[in-house]
């Protein structure tokens, strides 16, 4: 597969777009590309919960949506993005059948090592996770093909863990305390007996440091799938391949973050949650405007859902005390949330 040509043509794209997506419904109280685009924006407005809900949840039919409603860059982006087939995956590591080697493994983690051994070619030698967890990936793929494992993982609760539940199924892994940013010795010496290096989930800076790793180390085969690309060393990101590098997309870390904002796989009940919560930052800040007099978005740092038991009017106690702002007692709760639901 070259893709090169997908990435600039994406590139082209995700820039020429950019009114669209470059800027911050929390932060803005009216939608900057609505007199440019309104057949659109009259569109949006008319979605119902549920409907934008589906939406979210289904790519393909968001775009076909979308080009439907006036956004002709949408039509034929489906292809663009479709997750490619590695023709050249041959014969995949066999299907592991035994249901003790997923004993514990969480469903959906469960999927995505199935997937993993489905895109693994055959090969001997260590294959190596990078930031492990509790080595999930490396046990069932060091018990499926028979080859020697090694995990390297930051915190040694998790370390220990893992080693236990290798140990119990009498599987050939070795789950090491590692930290992969630092600790340089330990991974070239890791990487020099590498044949397959993997990694799971790996979130920002840690899987970029596996690819500069694997290049300086020359190991053979790399297998990842990465996640929280903004969580990368800091400021604007800076792409790896020659590419990235040469395609004229800047992306600041917030912008970045996009790219992991759908949550699609989260169950309805969390979504629903999600939902709530983002209401309420919505109507504090609502309430926050009217009472200072102020035009500006004034941002909450993440809270667990688990606040959404204790109430809007607690919520925006610690959303006014987290600022050291000075705010009356709110009178009317229910009508700064109505104000932050049409927001
Ligand atoms: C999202 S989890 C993925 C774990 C595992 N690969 C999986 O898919 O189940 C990311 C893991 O990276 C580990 N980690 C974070 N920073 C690290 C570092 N600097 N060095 C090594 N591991 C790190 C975390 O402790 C965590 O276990």
């Amino acid at each position: 597969m070259n893709a090169a040509p997908r990435f600039r043509a994406l590139a082209d794209l995700i820039e020429a777009t950019r009114s669209y997506w470059d800027w911050s419904p929390f932060g803005a109280t009216d939608c900057p590309w609505a007199s440019r685009a309104p057949e659109l924006y009259g569109r949006v407005q008319a979605l119902s919960d549920a409907d934008a809900e589906h939406l979210m949840g289904d790519d393909d039919a968001l775009l076909r949506w979308l080009a439907g409603a006036g956004l002709t860059e949408a039509a034929g982006l489906a292809e663009q993005i479709r997750v490619p087939v590695l023709a050249d995956v041959h014969s995949p590591a066999k299907a592991e059948t035994d249901p003790r080697a997923w004993a514990g493994i969480p469903g959906r983690k469960q999927a995505q090592i199935r997937a993993f051994l489905q895109a693994l070619p055959p090969r001997n030698g260590v294959a190596l996770e990078w930031c492990a967890g509790k080595g999930h990936l490396i046990r069932v793929v060091s018990r499926t093909t028979q080859r020697p494992g090694i995990g390297l993982e930051l915190q040694p609760d998790l370390v220990v863990t893992g080693q236990a539940l290798a140990d119990a199924q009498g599987v050939a892994v070795s789950l090491q305390p590692c930290d992969v940013l630092r600790d340089e010795q330990r991974i070239r010496q890791t990487l020099s007996q590498t044949e397959t290096a993997l990694a799971l989930h790996a979130c920002g800076e840690l899987h970029r440091s596996l690819v500069r790793q694997v290049i300086a180390q020359r190991v053979p085969e790399v297998v990842l799938a990465p996640c929280c690309y903004h969580l990368h060393g800091g400021g604007e990101y800076v792409p790896l391949s020659r590419a990235g590098a040469a395609a004229c997309l800047r992306l600041s870390r917030d912008q970045l973050r996009h790219a992991v904002r759908q949550t699609r796989t989260a169950p309805p009940r969390v979504r629903r949650q999600q939902h709530a919560l983002n209401i309420w930052r919505l109507a504090f800040d609502a309430w926050v405007r009217e009472a200072l007099g102020i035009d500006h978005y004034t941002a909450l740092p993440p809270r667990p859902l688990s606040v959404l038991q204790d109430g809007f009017e607690a919520f925006c106690q610690w959303g006014a005390r987290h600022h050291g702002l000075a705010l009356p007692a709110m009178q009317d709760g229910a009508h700064w949330l109505d104000a932050g639901r049409k927001r």
